[in-house]
This record gives C-alpha cells, structure tokens and sequence, in this order.
C-alpha cells in the first residue's frame, strides 16, 4: 500500500487514530501534530518503540505546530488528513456549546492543511461535527467530495452494541443505521436494523428500541458524563481510522459519513449524515437507500437543522 496520513490533534481522539492507523501497517507514515510543544514528538516516538512488539512497519512521525503555521512542513502531501483539533464537551456541555471556539480552530488547521497538502482527503471529527465538517470545506477550498465527517461510523456502532448487550447476542449479527446530524436531530433507521437477518421490530417493543435510540443519541454525553473530563476516544477513533483506511485503499466501502447531499432524498445543499461510497477521491457518491416516509421526514428535519447552523458557521 503506502501513503501518508496526518492526524492533527494529538489529545486522546488524535493519537489513538493514529496508533490504530499504525497498526493496520497500510501507509508509509502517519504523522501526529498537536500546538502543545513536545507531545506528539513524545507520543510518536512511544508508538515507534511498540512496532517491533506490534509487528507494524508505518513510522509515525510527531510534529507541534502553530496557529500560524509552523510546523506543517512535516504535514506535506499527505493523502488523508483527519482533523480531531479543537476542545472536547464537559458534563452538561451539548456539542453544539462548542462552536464558537472550534470553529476557529478548525478553520485554521484546514487553511494550513490546504497549503501544504492541496490534495488530501480530509476526515473532520471536530464538533460540532456536522459544522465544522462545512466549514473544513469552505477553509480548504476542497472540492465538497473531499471533505467529509465522521459521525454515522460512530453512531451506529453505539446503537449495534446497545441492541447487542439487551438482546445478548454478538455485535457481529447486529446491522443498524443512522443518519442525519451527529446531535440532536440524529435519525435512526429502524427499518434498516436487523439481528441475524430478522426486524429489529420483530425482536423489541417500539418503547424499547426507542430506549436504545435515546441512549445512542446521548451515546457520547453519557461517557463525558462518566469521564468527567474529554470525550469519548475508542469507539470515535475507530470509526475515523476506518475511514482513513477506506480511502487509502480506495475501497469503495459504503459507510454512513457526513458527506456533502446534493439531491439525494430531496435535500440539496448541505452536509449530512448519509450512507456513502467512500475512496481515493473521499466521497465517490452518497448511496440513496429505500428509507420509510417517516424516516425520510426525519432526515430533511435534521437536514434543515444543520443547514441552519452551517449557515451560521461561514461567519464564525
Ligand atoms: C462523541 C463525540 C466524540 O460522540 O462526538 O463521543
């Protein structure tokens, strides 16, 4: 394979991504930045002394950087870029109560991604994520195909373990779906769930799935809520570094991402959280699935939530 992979933001979301991006031993390097002098150095040199145990040969390289720029050099060409910088919730915060201070941090990563990697694909996990998806896109310049956001991996994965762990059966047999925005307007797919082939429906009341859906809406609250201090890590940097893989490979996976809708449902305009043909190019099509009336209201719901905000993004 090959390639270069850069993760910016080398706070718990970031270095895992990177590790695990490591350790699928697909990319030549992947390289680690962070503004906080020293620690992605540090962090890098840490998961080189684990490839000889580990068995992978990626080098990962660490770089800090500044607001102004310094240090992107090491970032040069690469072909993934995923953009965790920014701060994560507190207990009690909603993502969106970090918009204002994201929004400028995003911004000034992805302007100094654009010069220094013009053709990258890049992953923003940054939250708000629907927003500062967007707003990667206007900073960069990227045609919209390649910018996306990673939300839907996430999501979904929550809601296919809550639905595993009430029925007790293994996640491998659990298919579900979400789309929409990575908030409060998230719209799970019950007509897309299944468990060994069989309706979701069939299996639990609707109060229960809607426990599920409940809890898989406040997925990441609830472990922000426990940790008491930063966000979830585990299950995000999987999701993102699937992603990342999906792309270097040009795999033609199809994954729900917050991508760019341009028509597909009847919504234009606007990123959202779709299910997706993901390759070399980023986003190669968003898949338009078979959804029910009311799934379909609720996704131009959403839709219409994040445009609102996305609108209000471009200012900040
Ligand atoms: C979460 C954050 C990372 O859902 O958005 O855990």
């Amino acid at each position: 394979m090959g390639g270069k992979v850069t993760v910016v933001g080398a706070g718990f979301y970031g270095s895992t991504t990177a590790l695990r991006l490591a350790e699928y031993d697909i990319f030549d390097t992947v390289v680690l930045t962070d503004i906080v002098e020293g620690k992605p150095e540090g962090l890098a040199l840490d998961m080189n002394q684990s490839r000889s145990i580990e068995g992978f040969e990626t080098k990962i390289i660490g770089a800090t950087t500044t607001a102004e720029g310094a240090g992107y050099e090491a970032t040069a060409n690469s072909d993934v870029v995923v953009i965790t910088a920014g701060l994560p919730r507190k207990p009690g915060m909603s993502r969106m109560d970090l918009i204002g201070v994201n929004a400028g941090i995003v911004r000034g990563v992805a302007e100094n991604i654009a010069k220094h990697s013009p053709n990258a694909v890049i992953i923003v996990v940054s939250n708000p994520l629907d927003e500062m998806t967007s707003l990667a896109q206007i900073a960069t310049g990227f045609p919209k195909n390649r910018v996306m956001g990673q939300a839907g991996m996430l999501d979904t994965a929550r809601f296919t373990n809550f639905v595993a762990e009430k029925l007790a059966v293994k996640v491998g047999v659990v298919k579900t779906l979400t789309l929409g925005s990575h908030g409060d307007t998230m719209v799970p797919v019950p007509s897309r769930c299944t468990v060994n082939g069989q309706a979701l429906s069939e299996l639990l009341s609707a109060s229960e799935i809607d426990e599920l859906v409940d809890r898989t809406r406040n997925g990441g609250a609830e472990v922000v809520a426990l940790l008491k201090t930063g966000s979830a890590y585990y299950a995000p940097s999987a999701a993102a570094a699937r992603m990342a893989k999906a792309v270097i490979e040009d795999s033609g996976a199809i994954m729900p991402v917050c991508a760019w809708v341009d028509g597909e449902y009847g919504i234009s305009g606007v990123y959202l959280g779709v299910e997706a043909e993901i390759g070399r190019n980023g986003v190669n099509k968003v898949v338009e699935s078979a959804l029910t009336d009311s799934e379909v209201v609720a996704l131009k719901a959403a839709a219409e939530a994040v445009r609102a905000k996305q609108a209000d993004v471009q200012t900040l």
